[in-house]
């Protein structure tokens, strides 16, 4: 593990714009005890979550995308053609190749951009910051757009009710760009791939290829073991918010807002008490959008600065885990004025 941030940068990164988007379709508790045996009680009680939004039979992760985006665009007030790099963080692209970003690119007119996909599974979006970060710290792009985009509906066994009742589809987005002072301070980025069998798709890549029998093993499917993963989400949510605030020279106490992952509220209540936060201090949709993968936390932040909660200078903390496993923090001084 390696901590990053705080070193000599010829200029300082923010984040300018941003963008969520939600499909129309939405699947509550109670939808769910008509299709697995479970119950709203327990959804609610053992993770926190009433509700998911779920994306259209033909709709792709590319479409969620180009609707957070084109919001965070704007936010931004960046024309498409303007972008110098486009970052999909995402763990159900629309195909293997090519990349959902170089679709997004098309789609949006962003004819001058680099694209690339990034593939960190939840931790996907606050990795795409820190890479967003070191080119524009750099000087060598001046407006990059990092989005978080899923349908998990389209990995989903919907028969495993130790899965299907946690995840949800959208997508959020962030322009990034130069700005005089403050913005994103450090990152703290990590992973153990040991524990990679406790959350993975284990078929259609180079070690089960799609056949029939793949498929019949449903091996296209999401398999969790939920209680490790909840462990380890525990331990590195807490220390990874800890370092990455230490790290930028301040304390947790110093913190304004701390958006997590959105996975279960029992993960979020447990970080939080390690690091002796109030409630008003910590942000929490899961109840409304269920884990979004990847687009948990840009969704979280846009709604949060929509409804006020982040203002110029505040300081702010994301901070996520996911499959790999992996774990990624960004502490961030709130400055949404560009250069
Ligand atoms: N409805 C009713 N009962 C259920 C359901 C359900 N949907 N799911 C599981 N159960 C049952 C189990 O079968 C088990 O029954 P048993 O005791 O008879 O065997 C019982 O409930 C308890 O199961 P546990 O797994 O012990 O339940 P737990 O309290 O650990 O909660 C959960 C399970 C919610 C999955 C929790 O472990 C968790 O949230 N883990 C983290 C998962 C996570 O965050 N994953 C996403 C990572 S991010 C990414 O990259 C995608």
């Amino acid at each position: 593990m390696k901590l990053i941030g705080m070193v000599n940068k010829m200029r300082n990164a923010s984040i300018t714009g941003w963008g969520k988007y939600l499909p129309d379709n939405i699947l509550t508790n109670k939808d769910l005890e008509e299709i697995v045996d479970t119950s709203d009680d327990w959804i609610r009680s053992r993770t926190g979550i009433k509700q998911r939004y779920i994306a259209d039979d033909g709709e792709t992760t590319s479409d969620l995308a180009y609707h957070a985006a084109r919001k965070a665009l704007k936010t931004a007030d960046l024309k498409a053609e303007e972008i110098d790099m486009i970052i999909v963080a995402t763990v159900t692209p629309d195909m293997p190749f090519p990349a959902t970003s170089c679709i997004l690119e098309d789609r949006l007119g962003a004819d001058n951009a680099a694209t690339f996909d990034l593939e960190a599974g939840c931790s996907g979006f606050v990795y795409g910051l820190s890479v967003a970060s070191q080119f524009i710290e750099s000087g060598m792009y001046d407006n990059i757009l990092v989005v978080g985009a899923e349908t998990l509906s389209k990995i989903m066994d919907w028969e495993d009710r130790n899965t299907c009742v946690l995840f949800g589809d959208g997508a959020g987005a962030a322009v990034v760009q130069a700005v005089d002072k403050g913005g994103l301070m450090s990152f703290d980025l990590g992973s153990d791939g040991s524990g990679g069998e406790s959350l993975y798709m284990p078929g259609g890549g180079s070690l089960n290829p799609a056949t029939e029998k793949t498929v019949e093993d449903k091996l296209h499917y999401i398999k969790m073991a939920g209680n490790q993963v909840f462990k380890f989400a525990v331990k590195r949510m807490s220390q990874a918010s800890r370092d990455v605030v230490n790290k930028a020279g301040f304390g947790t106490e110093d913190v304004d807002l701390f958006i997590p992952h959105q996975a279960n509220t029992r993960i979020i209540n447990s970080a939080a008490k390690r690091l002796d936060l109030n409630n008003d201090e910590v942000y929490v949709n899961l109840p409304e959008y269920g884990n979004t993968s990847s687009a948990s936390v840009p969704i979280a932040m846009a709604e949060a600065r929509e409804k006020g909660l982040i203002k110029n200078g505040d300081k702010v903390v994301l901070v996520a885990f996911g499959a790999g496993l992996t774990w990624a923090s960004a502490f961030l001084e709130w400055n949404e004025e560009g250069k």
